[in-house]
C-alpha cells in the first residue's frame, strides 16, 4: 500500500532524487514522440447534428481521444477555472501541506501527490502535484478544506462543472444515436445522479524530464473525461499501436476521452485509450479533468442491442472500483479482469 509523502514545512518536495526516477521501461523517450495534434480528430459542436454524430463516433472508435471545439462553454469561464487552479498550486507548500492526504476519503482531505501506486511497486513518485477533491457543490462537504478565499472560486468552478456535465450529457445522447440506440440510452446507464469528480493537476518544470513521469500510463475508469489544459503546452500523450503521440490542447478546445465504462458498454467499439503525462524542462502545465461515471449500484456490461458475443461479464460499478483498489501498486488492468476469455470464462 501507499506510504505517505512527507512535507517539510514550506520546502518544495519535488526534487529530482531517486524517488522520482522511474524504472527504465517507464522512462519516456521524448525524442521518439509523434505529434498527433493534426491527425487526432477535432469535433466541432457548431456543425449540424448529423456531422457531430459522425465525427464523435469516428473519434471514439479511432483514438478514443479528441479535441472538442465550439463546445459552448465560455472561454472566459475556462480561463478563470485554469487561473484558479494555477493560483491554488502557487500557494506556499506549507499551506498546501496542511491539505495533504495520501488516501482517498480521509477526513475529506484530498490534497495529495501521485505516489507509488502509479509506477511500480518500488514507490516511485510522479513529478506532479494533484488535488483530487469534491470541487463540485453537488458532492458537497469538502469545500472547507480549500483556502479561505475560495468562496467566489467555488461558484466559478461549480459553474464550469455544471457546463461540462451538460456537455457530456449531450455527447452521450449523440453517441447513443450513433450506435443506433435510443437517444437516452447511455445516459440511462449511469443512474439518476451520475458521479462527477474533478482532479486538478500541476506538472512543474522538471530538470530532466526524460527521467520522470507526470502521470504514468493508464486508462480512465469512468465513462468520459473532459480535460481543460494550458493551451499548446506539451505533456499529454496517448498510446497507439505501441507508440506514443503528443496531444497538445488546441486553442479554445477541451480534450475529451472515452473511459473504461464506455468501452465496455460498447463492447470495445469505442476505445478507452492508454495515456500518460510527460514533463517539460522549462514549462509548467496545469490541467483540470472532470470524470463522469455511473453510480456505484449501476450494472455495466456490453449492450446487447449492439449484437456480437459479449466481451465482458456484467458487473456493478462498485465491483469495478473494488477491483481498481485491489490493483493499487500495479499497472491497472481493471477492465481486463472482467473480460471473458476465449473459453467463455472470466478471470473470476
Ligand atoms: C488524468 C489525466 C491528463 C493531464 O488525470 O486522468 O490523464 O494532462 N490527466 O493532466
Ligand atoms: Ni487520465
Amino acid at each position: 500500500m501507499a506510504t505517505s509523502f512527507r512535507w517539510a514545512g514550506d520546502e518544495n518536495p519535488l526534487k529530482l532524487t531517486e524517488k522520482f526516477i522511474v524504472p527504465d521501461e517507464n522512462k519516456p523517450n521524448l525524442e521518439d514522440v509523434s505529434d498527433l495534434a493534426d491527425s487526432i480528430a477535432t469535433v466541432d459542436m457548431s456543425k449540424d447534428e448529423e456531422t457531430q454524430i459522425l465525427d464523435l463516433s469516428n473519434a471514439c472508435e479511432k483514438h478514443g481521444f479528441f479535441q472538442l471545439i465550439n463546445h459552448g462553454i465560455p472561454k472566459k469561464l475556462c480561463d478563470n477555472v485554469l487561473e484558479i487552479i494555477t493560483n491554488f498550486f502557487n500557494l506556499p507548500y506549507d499551506v498546501k501541506g496542511d491539505m495533504l492526504s495520501t488516501t482517498h476519503m480521509e477526513d475529506g482531505k484530498f490534497y495529495r501527490y501521485y505516489i507509488n501506486d502509479q509506477v511500480t511497486n518500488d514507490e516511485i513518485f510522479m513529478w506532479a502535484e494533484a488535488f483530487f477533491h469534491s470541487w463540485d457543490r453537488v458532492d458537497g462537504g469538502y469545500f472547507d478544506n480549500l483556502p479561505s478565499d475560495s468562496e467566489k472560486n467555488r461558484e466559478i468552478v461549480a459553474e464550469y462543472i455544471k457546463e461540462v456535465s451538460s456537455l457530456v450529457t449531450k455527447m452521450l445522447r449523440l453517441l447513443s444515436l450513433a450506435l443506433g440506440l435510443d437517444e437516452n440510452y447511455l445516459k440511462g446507464r449511469l443512474g439518476e445522479n451520475p458521479q462527477r469528480t474533478a482532479q486538478a493537476n500541476y506538472y512543474p518544470p522538471c530538470p530532466n524530464p526524460e527521467l520522470t513521469l507526470g502521470l504514468r500510463d493508464h486508462t480512465d475508469l469512468k465513462v468520459m473525461t473532459v480535460l481543460l489544459a494550458d493551451e499548446g503546452v506539451p505533456g499529454l500523450q496517448i498510446e497507439k499501436d505501441g507508440k506514443w503521440f503528443a496531444v497538445n490542447s488546441k486553442e479554445g478546445a477541451l480534450i475529451v476521452n472515452v473511459a473504461d465504462q464506455l468501452q465496455v458498454l460498447t463492447n470495445d467499439k469505442y476505445k478507452s485509450a492508454c495515456h500518460r503525462v510527460v514533463n517539460n524542462k522549462d514549462r509548467k502545465r496545469t490541467t483540470f479533468g472532470i470524470f463522469v461515471g455511473p453510480e456505484e449500484h449501476c450494472k455495466i456490461g456490453p449492450t446487447k442491442e449492439l449484437g456480437g458475443p459479449p466481451l465482458y461479464r456484467e458487473y456493478t460499478f462498485y465491483e469495478y472500483m473494488e477491483e481498481f483498489r485491489r490493483q493499487a501498486g500495479k499497472r491497472r488492468r481493471v477492465k481486463e479482469y472482467f473480460r471473458i476469455n476465449e473459453e467463455g470464462e472470466t478471470s473470476k
